[in-house]
């Protein structure tokens, strides 16, 4: 019989847990049999000691385990997800999931919330008026059958285990672990019952993995995972030093989306998703790549697609062409550049951090999030400002707050006389 605290003891000196250890500790803290302060010290254990891949995959099955492993083999399309391991601006999901069933792919979509500094998928499809995100695995699968595609957050009966740790792990600042983000991500995607995945994952400093190694192994980690389990991963690592997109903020990422899918998405936006949803066309074994993905923007079949998610999830739909009914802070402050010359540098995890200070993410499990504000970026690594120029815009209903942010937010832009090179953004693809 396991016992919590030998368990945290050991992994604190180092040595590696048994598969039974890891499965006593997933299923005892999913029945709420410990204490959140004993799993707190575990998580952190793990994050200083690390755990080898025979723990990474026992953790991973014992919290795919925690819930229902879906079985959707009555949907006859390949069943393909794709998950971003985070970061800030990041909205590609809310345009590649129904692009992607628009092409005729199962696309069963099970996404977190904010976490750290990064936002989450949830938060910013529930800032869509009556937006449901809590399906029922009955729910998730007939909507399945009907429309091909749904945008869920776990539930307690799919990886209940991830949902618990998700929310604990943001608020005791150990997220940034590989075993723990390879586990997390990967219990919630292979319990979607699907036949391939693709991962979007970040580096750089508004990512989890600050550099390009690490972020390079948590790719390898997962890719492994995968294959052990039978489903084909690709990995693309893309960088995060620039917020992706323009808008930063749950509401005004949402309004970001319908742009893409109107066919004005910004450009770095549209090339991680065209990039992405070519990797997932591929594993779904359908022919067209970029071109189709083009074509069914422009056609608008992929708004068509997010119109029908939104109707099935109980959404307002009339926030796709009036995005009035979005809630979005009425006032502004500008940050203008204090000086002339090249961006070198963008602080983005600060930026992540200055949209929780405005109200857009998480300090504690329970606080409630404020959609409405955010960050107009006008200016990325490599672009010239003029003095004066404005650098970032900051949306918030509260006044103290946002000249608050703003003041912080301008020493988030490195600006140097010497020209400076943009960033590539799509570094690798690995499978
Ligand atoms: N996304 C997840 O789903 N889990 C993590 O731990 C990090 C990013």
């Amino acid at each position: 019989m396991s016992n919590i605290v030998d368990i945290i003891r050991k992994k604190r000196d180092g040595n590696e847990l048994s598969p039974a250890e890891i499965k006593y500790f997933i299923s005892s803290y999913t029945a709420g049999t410990i204490a959140e302060y004993q799993c707190s010290a575990l998580l952190m254990a793990i994050y200083f000691q690390g755990m080898s891949f025979k723990e990474t995959t026992a953790l991973m099955q014992a919290m795919m385990h925690s819930g229902m492993v879906l079985t959707l083999s009555r949907i006859k399309q390949p069943i393909i997800d794709k998950h971003s391991t985070g970061g800030v601006g990041d909205n590609v999901s809310l345009v590649l999931a129904p692009l992607i069933a628009s092409c005729g792919v199962c696309v069963p979509m099970i996404s977190g919330r904010g976490l750290g500094h990064t936002g989450g998928t949830l938060d910013k499809l529930e800032s869509i008026p009556g937006f449901n995100t809590q399906l029922t695995v009955r729910q998730l699968t007939k909507q399945l059958s009907t429309i091909g595609v749904a945008m869920i957050g776990q539930t307690h009966e799919v990886a209940p285990a991830d949902k618990k740790l998700y929310a604990l792990r943001d608020v005791t600042a150990t997220v940034d672990s590989i075993p723990l983000i390879a586990a997390s991500i990967m219990s919630k995607k292979l319990a979607e019952g699907l036949d391939g995945l693709v991962l979007d994952v970040k580096f750089g400093n508004g990512a989890f993995m600050k550099n390009y190694r690490n972020a390079h192994a948590l790719a390898r980690t997962m890719i492994q995972i995968g294959k052990r389990s039978g489903v084909n991963v690709t990995a693309m690592l893309t960088d995060m030093n620039n917020p992706l997109g323009e808008y930063v903020g749950n509401s005004l990422e949402v309004i970001e989306a319908l742009e893409a899918l109107k066919g004005r998405g910004p450009h770095d936006l549209m090339k991680v998703t065209y990039a992405l949803g070519a990797a997932m066309l591929r594993l779904a074994k359908i022919k067209g790549g970029k071109k189709l993905l083009e074509q069914k923007i422009h056609s608008g079949d992929a708004l068509a697609k997010f119109k029908e998610v939104i109707k099935h999830q109980s959404g307002n739909i009339r926030v796709i062409d009036d995005y009035s009914r979005l809630p979005v802070a009425r006032k502004k402050k500008i940050v203008r550049a204090e000086k002339s010359g090249y961006v070198h540098a963008i602080d983005t995890f600060q930026i992540g951090m200055q949209l929780i200070t405005l109200g857009g993410g998480r300090r504690q499990k329970n606080d409630t999030i404020d959609p409405s504000c955010g960050f107009k970026i006008y200016k990325k690594i490599g672009d010239y400002v003029a003095k004066g120029e404005p650098l970032i815009d900051v949306y918030s209903a509260q006044l103290r707050v946002r000249n608050a942010v703003a003041k912080t937010i301008q020493n988030a832009f490195t600006i140097k006389k010497q020209h400076c090179k943009p960033k590539t953004l799509i570094r690798k693809t690995i499978a």
